[in-house]
């Protein structure tokens, strides 16, 4: 067979083993794995590794972030950034804005979105109100479409569902086989904090880690998990921060309760320090929950190392820091509660668990290949992604596992104006993306194409 593209000489990270072969790529799928294979073109790629291309399960894009105020990334940028960071396939939340239908919100992302991407997206929903409409035409129809999957937030005002609104949502999941994701945090225990610390004159940036403490995260995981037990439904804990939290998902799965879990590299590289600096300038590492200190970063090392965890995610939340737009909103240098939560991360999340988790051998090739790829296919029903293996679509990544660089702005391409990783040093950096086939980062340079697509995706296997 003459394939159109043969990639040889790297070594291949397939599911649960590395393997010294040719990869045959035909009409954009993976058709052979083999030796001495044909191609009308071939990509010498001796001393790289060949990856499954990043899947980022858990990014915001041009989400609605209230009055005033604009995320960093749209498509445009948001695919482009994430092509330069070894990614295939991004997967953002739809939000609906105030008065607007989910289904009217899944329609405008779409508008968003369409000619704008260099890599493929597929949306989840974010489910904020559970009115009639929602709950019986919106959701069924829209995970008919092939949007499977669905978060609900415990805090946030104006997004917080009540433990009794959780369990409708689920309850809807479960008829339809759809994947409830949750946001684990008490907002009511949060705003206690929040209120006692303003009240006392603490308003800077590094409050907003000292009134989300781990409790606040653990109980909620706690209930988050209870409920999915309650309504017999699998559910993901998303972006878990700390060891306590992780606890309580173990102990969950003990009891049978299919709970699947996240963490990011914001949760094994930063800490509530980086949020205590000088001025305003702690707002850069507001997010939620927030990263926490040197012990719970091994804590969710060990989870990592353990398999506890079955995504790694970016959770890209961009806003720009001197921006009355972004992290300097209205009200934000009056207190942390006005600051918009996020950090921007789509691009550096896979060369930062490649050097911090291969690179320093804490996980090995194929793990990371499942925690930053496979696995977000299996579980959030993307069946033509997601591995290096005949008959996927071929999506790819070739990595220079002894690439050197030091993480910095001037060299990202978000739409963000800084980036947490700042003097960050890593090893291993990729540097060529296919996306089905096609080449669309080469040394860093986004190609410039608008060839990604949306994906639909078929129920998740966990939710049937
Ligand atoms: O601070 C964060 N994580 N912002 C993004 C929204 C969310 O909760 O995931
Ligand atoms: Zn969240
Ligand atoms: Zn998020």
């Amino acid at each position: 067979m003459i394939h159109d593209l043969v990639i040889k000489g790297a070594r291949v990270v397939c599911p649960g083993v590395v393997s010294a072969c040719d990869i045959g790529i035909l009409e954009g799928r993976i058709a052979t794995l083999g030796t001495a294979l044909e191609g009308r073109e071939v990509i010498d790629a001796t001393g790289l590794i060949a990856m499954p291309g990043g899947i980022d399960s858990h990014v915001h894009i041009s989400q609605p972030s209230g009055p005033g105020v604009e995320m960093a990334d749209d498509f445009a940028s948001a695919t482009r950034a994430a092509a330069c960071g070894g990614n295939t396939t991004v997967m953002p939340f739809c939000l609906p804005e105030e008065g607007q239908t989910l289904r009217e919100a899944v329609a405008a992302y779409h508008a968003k979105a369409e000619g704008q991407c260099l890599i493929d997206v597929s949306f989840h929903l974010i489910v904020k109100s559970v009115d009639p409409v929602t709950l019986g035409q919106d959701l069924p129809a829209l995970i008919a479409q092939g949007l499977t999957s669905f978060k609900v937030f415990m805090t946030y005002q104006g997004m917080r569902l009540s433990d009794a609104e959780i369990l409708q949502v689920m309850d809807v999941a479960r008829a339809q086989g759809a994947l409830t994701m949750v946001h684990a945090e008490n907002e009511d225990a949060i705003e206690f904090l929040r209120d006692k610390a303003e009240r006392a004159g603490d308003i800077q940036p590094v409050f907003h880690a000292r009134t989300r403490p781990v409790p606040v995260e653990r109980e909620a995981t706690h209930r988050a998990t209870t409920l999915a037990e309650v309504a017999d439904v699998p559910v993901m804990i998303v972006h878990v921060s700390n060891g306590a939290a992780l606890d309580e998902i173990q102990r969950a799965k003990a009891r049978g309760v299919k709970v699947l879990s996240e963490t990011c590299p914001q949760y094994i590289t930063l800490t509530a320090d980086d949020l205590d600096r000088a001025g305003f300038e702690g707002a850069k590492w507001v997010c939620s929950p927030p990263p926490r200190d040197t012990g719970e970063q091994a804590a969710i090392w060990a989870g990592l190392k353990q398999g506890a965890f079955d995504v790694f995610s970016s959770d890209h939340c961009p806003f720009r820091f001197a921006d009355t737009a972004g992290k300097d909103a209205p009200g934000a240098r009056a207190s942390f509660r006005n600051i918009p939560n996020g950090i921007p991360g789509i691009e550096t999340r896979l060369p930062i668990l490649f050097s911090e988790g291969v690179v320093k051998g804490r996980i090995s090739l194929t793990s990371f290949a499942a925690l930053t790829a496979t696995n977000h296919a299996r579980i959030y029903g993307l069946t033509d992604k997601g591995a290096i293996a005949v008959g996927k679509d071929a999506d790819i990544v070739l990595w220079d596992p002894a690439l050197q660089k030091t993480i910095t702005q001037a060299d990202l391409l978000h739409g963000s104006d800084y980036t947490p990783w700042e003097g960050f040093s890593v090893t291993g950096w990729p540097v060529r993306t296919l996306l089905r086939g096609v080449t669309v980062m080469l040394d860093g340079a986004p190609t410039g194409g608008t060839g990604g697509r949306h994906v639909a995706r078929a129920c998740p296997d966990v939710a049937r």
